[in-house]
């Protein structure tokens, strides 16, 4: 047994000092490699969210059911890809308080902290817009875009792309519009400022709910106005 290391040894222990942080180095420096020149750290760390689910585990990354490009899954989750930032992480804010009633993403908003919802929000807002084809055929009837151009249209913009006053409607899956709008007639989303939306729903009967999601959702995705 020896009791006072040898010079050797000690150069034994420097070398495997200095293996360590060149492999530190080397590892730091292949991620830093990957990086293009516009991903900041933060939509880095939104995108592990909507892959990974985060804290929350599998069950609830985003892409399980928002699709792999936030494409949606053409029937009650909608696209989130290259919608504006500041709503989707309002809708997240809505979910987690309950303004916006759905088991699902209520929990998956709570899982996460406000920072994250911003991150994950920025991710999929710098997305480009995507969506599955239209899951339907229907027939839309001929007055149905003029209703959408004298009821809506000042908000959610020509086509449905969406303007400072309202969000991207095109696109979407007809199922989850028409559940959209059903809720604000019932009340049941509540998350819109001055009730604008539970208004204009309330005005509309059956027909036109169902006219209005499946005319929506044969516009194709377009890239979103800067962020409102
Ligand atoms: C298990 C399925 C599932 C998972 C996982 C999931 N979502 Fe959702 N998401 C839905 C459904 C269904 C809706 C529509 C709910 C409704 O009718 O309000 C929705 C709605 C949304 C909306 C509202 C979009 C809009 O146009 O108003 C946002 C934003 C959203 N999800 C973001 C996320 C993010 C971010 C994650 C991951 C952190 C996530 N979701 C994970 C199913 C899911
Ligand atoms: C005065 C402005 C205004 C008008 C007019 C308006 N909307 Fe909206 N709409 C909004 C706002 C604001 C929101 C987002 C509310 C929120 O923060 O969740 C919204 C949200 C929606 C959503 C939910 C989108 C999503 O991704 O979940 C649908 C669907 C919708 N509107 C359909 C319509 C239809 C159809 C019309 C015409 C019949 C219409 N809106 C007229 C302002 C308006």
């Amino acid at each position: 047994m020896r009791t006072h290391p040898s010079l050797q040894d000690h150069r034994r222990a420097n070398l495997g000092s200095l293996l360590l942080a060149l492999c530190a180095l080397a590892l730091t420096t292949a991620c830093t490699d990957r990086k293009t020149p516009s991903e900041d750290p933060w939509s880095r760390s939104g995108e592990l969210i909507a892959m990974s689910g985060g804290q929350a585990g599998a069950r609830y990354a985003c892409a399980t059911c928002h699709g792999v490009r936030g494409e949606g899954n053409g029937f009650d989750a909608p696209r989130i890809a290259g919608l504006p930032a500041g709503y989707l992480q309002k809708q997240m804010e809505d979910y987690a308080a309950g303004l916006r009633p759905h088991e699902v993403m209520r929990d998956v908003a709570r899982f996460l902290d406000s920072h994250e919802r911003v991150r994950v929000a920025n991710h999929y807002a710098a997305l480009p817009p995507q969506a599955l084809p239209a899951a339907t055929q229907e027939a839309i009837a001929p007055q149905t875009p003029a209703l959408y151009a004298r009821a809506c249209q000042q908000c959610h913009g020509a086509e449905g792309v969406g303007s400072a006053n309202g969000p991207p409607l095109n696109a979407q899956p007809a199922f989850y519009l028409i559940q959209q709008l059903q809720d604000w007639q019932l009340s049941k989303r509540r998350n819109d400022g001055n009730h604008v939306m539970l208004e204009v729903a309330q005005q509309l009967d059956a027909g036109q709910v169902r006219q209005l999601g499946l005319y929506l959702a044969q516009i194709p995705p377009r890239p979103a106005t800067p962020d409102r």
